[in-house]
């Protein structure tokens, strides 16, 4: 086998471990299994697949940052929800962020996020579908969450706890997989949760660079003061 070759093997390989991610159901205990499968090898399988989407989501995290909040990066509290192995964590730690917590279903992709160092606190075990009992509203000036609104992973539903635990004029950063913002109707959900005063858009890049089979849509939300959209729906 030639080098070109064992290249194309490994490329094949990497891309149906990612397709066989996405047919999972959202089953709590088949990702678990899958996962823990799959920590060891998930950084060289995206790799080879160019995912690009952590680089992208900590960038405007960076840029919302720039833009909208007081402090410095150096004090803005992150969470990385769905942290897998750490790969948005390291962009962020790049970047200047440095109080980044992050949350995982899965404990053996979170020892990997662990070993990075770049994390306060991480936790798995944790259910993105579920509530998330361990963390008070507004814990957050940021809140990011890569590649886990995504096929088979978690409900659009997922996103009014992200919001919950986010400060009032924080923002959520997401990306959706265009396969899955289609398949959901994501964007029906982004509307009744902007209609129920939980969030708002504030940028949305469509059709980004993700993965090399497919693109993203990058969601900037920003969490609304509280006070006012309570006032606002007592009108
Ligand atoms: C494709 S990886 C993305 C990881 C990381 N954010 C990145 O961009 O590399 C998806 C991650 O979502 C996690 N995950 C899947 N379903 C979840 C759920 N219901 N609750 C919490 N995490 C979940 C998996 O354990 C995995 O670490």
């Amino acid at each position: 086998m030639t080098t070109l070759d064992q290249q194309t093997a490994l490329e094949q390989a990497a891309r149906k471990r990612i397709k066989d991610s996405h047919a999972l159901d959202g089953d709590v205990g088949r990702l678990t299994h899958f996962y823990r499968g799959w920590a060891s090898s998930y950084e060289l399988d995206v790799g080879h697949d160019k995912y690009c989407g952590p680089t992208i989501m900590a960038e405007l995290a960076g840029a919302v940052q720039t833009a909208y909040l007081a402090n410095e990066r150096t004090a803005i509290a992150v969470l990385d929800a769905g942290c897998g192995t750490g790969l948005v964590g390291v962009e962020l730690e790049r970047l200047g962020f440095r109080l980044i917590d992050g949350i995982d279903l899965s404990q053996e992709m979170v020892e990997k996020a662990r070993q990075t160092r770049v994390y306060r606190h991480v936790q798995g075990d944790v259910d993105l579908n579920g509530p998330l009992p361990d963390h008070a509203s507004g814990s957050y000036d940021i809140t990011v969450c890569c590649g886990v609104f995504t096929l088979g992973h978690i409900r659009p539903d997922a996103l009014r706890e992200l919001a919950r635990v986010t400060r009032p004029n924080g923002f959520v950063i997401i990306s959706t997989r265009k396969s899955y913002a289609e398949t959901t109707s994501f964007e029906d959900q982004v509307r009744r949760l902007q209609d129920a005063g939980v969030l708002e858009t504030a940028q949305c890049l469509k059709d980004g660079k993700y993965i090399a089979e497919e693109g993203a849509h990058y969601w900037v939300f920003k969490v609304p003061d509280r006070v006012c959209a309570e006032a606002e729906q007592q009108l």
